[in-house]
């Protein structure tokens, strides 16, 4: 699903805020705290509560794991001023219906400042200009007024409800699902502030590029200046 740029643990994607990058074993502290409180997993399908320094092991593991082979792309969030510090999640991976599966997540002081809607537009930018995923797909509990809020903002359709599995909640869930499709997607706000769209657009940093991904990156900040 993911192209030979995004398998390499060097990758990651700079926003005028935050970096995302490959979850490293040093992460592994953080998240077990970050991630035992239950304001972050008892709003997911997937995260355990409680949760323990071994699930936080386990996940940098399966996602580097996973990222390596381009099966999903993983990534820590982290604040440019502090790289080395996780402060929340985000993921996609590929699902049934051929859409990338969207999931995400902050530590309680990290939220309520915008960093999620900046993190899910720097991903879907990439994914959008450098895969062949036509889109993006979120299944958010109801209820989770923050979630859908951040999804509505970056243009994602309501498709309406939908039973999902939830192992992490002990059994299927209602959840609404939210839809971008690539011809919906309006690369770094362009809708919102043209002038501003170069400077909002996320950079890719990694040491080894093919001509191709070299390429795709080039015509990425091409569009965006259109
Ligand atoms: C959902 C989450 C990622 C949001 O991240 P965030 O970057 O802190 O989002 P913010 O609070 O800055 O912005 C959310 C938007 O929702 C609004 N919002 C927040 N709480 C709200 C509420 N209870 N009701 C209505 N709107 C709300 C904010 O005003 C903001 O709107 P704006 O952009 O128009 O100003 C974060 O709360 C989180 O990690 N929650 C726990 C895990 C989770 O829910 N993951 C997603 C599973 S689908």
């Amino acid at each position: 699903m993911f192209p030979e740029l995004t398998r390499d643990d060097v990758f990651r994607l700079e926003t005028k805020r935050l970096w995302l990058r490959w979850p490293r074993a040093a992460d592994v502290s953080t998240l077990a705290q970050l991630l035992s409180d239950p304001e972050v997993a008892l709003w997911t399908a997937r995260i355990p509560h409680p949760y323990s320094r071994e699930a936080a092991e386990a996940f940098v593991l399966g996602a580097r794991s996973a990222n390596a082979e381009g099966l999903s792309l993983s990534l820590a969030i982290a604040l440019r001023s502090r790289p080395q510090e996780a402060v929340g999640g985000i993921e996609l991976r590929p699902d049934a219906s051929g859409a990338a599966r969207l999931g995400y997540w902050l530590g309680q002081p990290f939220r309520g400042v915008g960093y999620m809607a900046e993190a899910i537009e720097a991903l879907i930018s990439m994914t959008f200009g450098l895969t062949e995923v036509a889109a993006v797909e979120a299944e958010v509990m109801a209820v989770n007024a923050a979630s859908l809020t951040v999804l509505k903002g970056l243009g994602f359709a309501d498709l309406g409800e939908r039973r999902i599995e939830a192992p992490a909640r002990g059994g299927p869930i209602e959840a609404r699902v939210m839809r971008l499709a690539r011809r919906a997607f309006l690369p770094a706000g362009a809708a919102r502030e043209p002038a501003a769209r170069a400077a909002k657009l996320p950079s890719m940093s990694q040491q080894r590029r093919s001509p191709d991904e070299t390429n795709a990156a080039r015509a990425l900040a091409i569009a965006a200046d259109q």
